[in-house]
């Protein structure tokens, strides 16, 4: 069966998993700091950062992108009445936030190496 190596870089552990695995399944196990809560991409607690290895993960659904952006929002809407923050918004928005650097744990699957982080 083929392996892939998941790092968690807030505790220091690399673990060798069969290809499919959640990082869910694998966080808690390791003690890492990645909060759950539903396990069933509804919540969004589970956000994790993905430091390097995104190519290796699973595809992002459209659930998993509605909850995204859903969680985006609201941190964006809290920050709003600091200032205009539109442009702030739409950059982290292209860059940062949906699919690329931040995905949920309780979503997503490793097909290959990575490294990542709670958010
Ligand atoms: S634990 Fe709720 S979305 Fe992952």
């Amino acid at each position: 069966m083929a392996k892939a190596k998941v790092t968690f870089s807030d505790v220091n552990v690399t673990v060798n998993v069969p290809v499919g695995t959640r990082i869910i399944e694998l966080s808690e196990a390791v003690g890492s700091y990645i909060a759950y809560n539903c396990r069933e991409g509804d919540c969004g607690v589970c956000l994790f950062e993905v430091i390097k290895g995104r190519e290796n993960l699973s595809e992002l659904s459209d659930q998993e992108k509605t909850v995204l952006r859903a969680h985006f929002q609201e941190i964006m809407d809290g920050w709003r009445a600091i200032g205009d923050l539109d442009k702030l918004q739409a950059r982290m928005q292209r860059e940062n936030f949906i699919g690329k650097h931040c995905r949920l744990a309780c979503q997503t699957q490793v097909f290959g190496d990575v490294i990542v982080a709670p958010l």
